[in-house]
C-alpha cells in the first residue's frame, strides 16, 4: 500500500470534483483480446442478453478447484435489444489489490466499464461494482462461476 499512496493521494484528490461526486477513474484494468476468450454462459433478462467469457486457464482452475491465475480476464458482452450495449470486464493482476483499501478491496482484482468503442465510460465509479461482486468472495468474486463446470462446448444458459 505505502509505494502506492502518494500516487492514490493525487488520484482521489484530481477524482473528488469540486460538486463533491466521485468520478470513475482510470485504473489498471486492460481491455483483453476477445478472441482468446471463450463464452461460457448466456444470460437472458427481458431485453437484456449478456455473454459471459474467460480464458480456458481460469476455466480449468474453477474446475479444479484452484484460485485463478493472474492475467485473468472476465468479460460480460452486455447486449440491449440485440446491440452490443457495453462491456463489463474484471481483470486479476498480482498487486491489483493494493490499489485499494480493505473495505474496498476484491482481492487482486480491478473491474472497468467499457462503451463499444472500447473507451472507459467515465461516469461510473468501480467501488460499485467491487461492493456488488464482494458478495461472491467465497466463489473468486464471480456470480456466474459456478455455471463453468456445466460447459461443454456451447454456452450454459
Ligand atoms: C448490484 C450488483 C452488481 C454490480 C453493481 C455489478 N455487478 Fe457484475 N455481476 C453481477 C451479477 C449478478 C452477475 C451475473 C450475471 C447476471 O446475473 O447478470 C455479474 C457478472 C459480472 C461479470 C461476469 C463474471 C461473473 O461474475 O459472473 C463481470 C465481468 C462483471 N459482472 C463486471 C462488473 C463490472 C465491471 C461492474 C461495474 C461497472 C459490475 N460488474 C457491477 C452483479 C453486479
Amino acid at each position: 500500500m505505502k509505494k502506492y499512496a502518494p500516487y492514490f493521494a493525487l488520484f482521489a484528490s484530481i477524482l473528488y470534483l469540486p460538486s463533491g461526486q466521485l468520478q470513475a477513474e482510470e485504473n489498471r484494468v486492460q481491455f483483453p483480446d476477445l478472441d482468446e476468450l471463450v463464452h461460457y454462459t448466456t444470460v437472458r433478462r427481458g431485453d437484456v442478453m449478456e455473454h459471459i467469457m474467460t480464458t480456458p486457464e481460469a476455466m480449468e482452475a474453477v474446475e479444479e478447484g484452484r484460485s485463478i491465475p493472474y492475467g485473468t480476464h472476465f468479460v460480460l458482452v452486455d447486449h440491449r435489444d440485440g446491440e452490443l450495449y457495453r462491456y463489463f470486464v474484471m481483470e486479476k493482476g498480482e498487486g491489483f489489490g493494493d490499489d485499494y483499501d480493505t473495505s474496498r478491496r476484491t482481492d487482486d482484482w480491478q473491474f472497468q466499464w467499457f462503451w463499444p468503442d472500447r473507451s472507459i465510460n467515465t461516469d461510473e465509479n468501480t467501488a460499485r461494482c467491487q461492493s456488488c461482486h464482494r458478495r461472491q468472495a467465497s466463489s473468486d468474486y464471480l456470480f456466474t462461476g459456478y455455471r463453468i463446470p456445466r460447459f461443454d462446448g456451447s454456452p450454459v444458459e
